[in-house]
């Protein structure tokens, strides 16, 4: 509730501040999640800033998000594989074609909350927002550019000289710009208004009582890493799964050999909207997850001492499930503010 208040003052101050530019049509701005942070989250990593020229970069940084003609072919942009609906992951692929249909290894994770992340990837292999694009802009898996190639795609269409000049004062497009456009953008996909969200801010009725069983059961046997409120404590473990060939982890970052085969513990926020599961996609559904964590015979070697050691039955189980599918966001997937200007 209280961050409603947050939405409507945010949008008086930036309406008020469109008057008093002097313009004299005052354009809504768009329903950026509130005024800032959830008021129960901890302090983020990369700033936050609602102000009226950072609002300006997040527009800039949407219509890229959305521009097919920033890869190679003009067929790939980020949404290809970050849809809006499902809280920006690939619904129902584990892995995702970019240009030339070639595919990489790897899950297209959910995106959202990512100003609290120290670092990206499911290996971590990038520890700045602003720095991000670059890595599916050139992969030759995904977007399939070079830097220099994607400022000339972004000269060739005139709209952009005039987000470029609200954003940053004049109408040069170069790299830097560019990147900071996109992090303001990646930046404001805050999640924070889900049913559990609501239960914490002291709604007793927001959650039922199965799924405030399934909080219970969550405590016990998962926050150890999936650490409320971002649920995770975006540190690096094995939880299990059994390792494949094609993918070492984190180790191919630190090349420390205690770190094959681990990647991050994820954020569960959403998690609903955003199956198939784990870095490869492995899992196509929660009950497929459940059994995983719920059978500790079967965890592979290495598995994280942290993990649960217990079998649930069939009941924990559902109210695990129903906990799980609590923390989806409904008022993020249907933000009219994130999805794609031109439509
Ligand atoms: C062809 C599919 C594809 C395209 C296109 C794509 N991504 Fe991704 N994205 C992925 C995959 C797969 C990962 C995970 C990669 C990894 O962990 O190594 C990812 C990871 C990310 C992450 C890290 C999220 C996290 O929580 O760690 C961000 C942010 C991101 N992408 C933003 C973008 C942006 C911005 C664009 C457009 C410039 C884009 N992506 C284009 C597939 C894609
Ligand atoms: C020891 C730390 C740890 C514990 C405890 C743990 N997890 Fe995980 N979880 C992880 C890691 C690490 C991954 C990513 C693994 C991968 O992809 O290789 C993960 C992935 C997931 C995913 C997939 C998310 C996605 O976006 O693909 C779900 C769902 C999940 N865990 C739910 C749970 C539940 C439910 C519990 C409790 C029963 C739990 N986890 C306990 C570490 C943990």
């Amino acid at each position: 509730m209280g961050m409603k208040a947050g939405y409507f003052f945010t949008a008086l101050i930036l309406i008020a501040g469109l008057i008093s530019c002097g313009k004299d049509e005052a354009v809504i701005p768009p329903p950026v999640s509130g005024g800032g942070a959830p008021s129960h989250f901890p302090a983020p990593v990369y700033p936050i800033s609602f102000s009226r020229v950072e609002n300006e970069k997040f527009e800039l940084g949407r219509k890229m998000f959305y521009d097919e003609n920033l890869s190679l072919d003009r067929t790939i942009s980020c949404s290809s594989c970050h849809k809006t609906i499902a809280a920006f992951s690939d619904p129902g692929r584990s892995t995702s074609p970019g240009v030339g249909g070639k595919t990489g290894v790897r899950n297209a994770p959910a995106l959202f909350n990512l100003a609290w992340k120290p670092s990206m990837m499911w290996d971590g292999g990038v520890v700045n927002l602003e720095f991000q694009p670059v890595a599916p802009l050139t992969d030759t898996n995904e977007m399939h550019m070079q830097i220099k190639d994607v400022v000339l795609r972004l000269q060739e269409n005139s709209e952009y000289s005039d987000l470029f000049k609200s954003a940053f004062g004049n109408f040069e497009i170069n790299s830097q710009r560019i990147l900071q456009a996109f992090a303001r953008f990646l930046s404001a996909l805050i999640s924070g208004s889900s049913a559990y969200d609501n239960y914490i801010l002291g709604n007793p009725n927001a959650l039922n009582s199965n799924e405030k069983k399934g909080l219970e059961i969550f405590r016990q046997n998962c926050s150890a890493c999936h650490t409320e409120p971002l649920f995770s404590d975006f540190t690096f473990r094995n939880n299990g799964i059994s390792a494949t060939a094609s993918d070492s982890g984190r180790v191919r970052i630190t090349l420390l050999p205690q770190d094959r085969n681990k990647f991050q513990v994820p954020s569960l926020r959403n998690v609903g909207f955003s199956a198939p599961y784990m870095h490869d996609g492995r899992f196509a559904s929660l009950d497929e997850v459940i059994n995983h964590y719920s059978s500790p015979q079967n965890f592979s070697a290495n598995a994280d001492e942290i993990m649960p050691q217990k079998e649930l039955s069939v009941q924990e189980k559902e109210q695990l499930k129903a906990f799980l599918l609590s923390l989806n966001d409904y008022q993020f997937v249907n933000n009219p503010g994130f999805a794609n200007p031109d439509y």
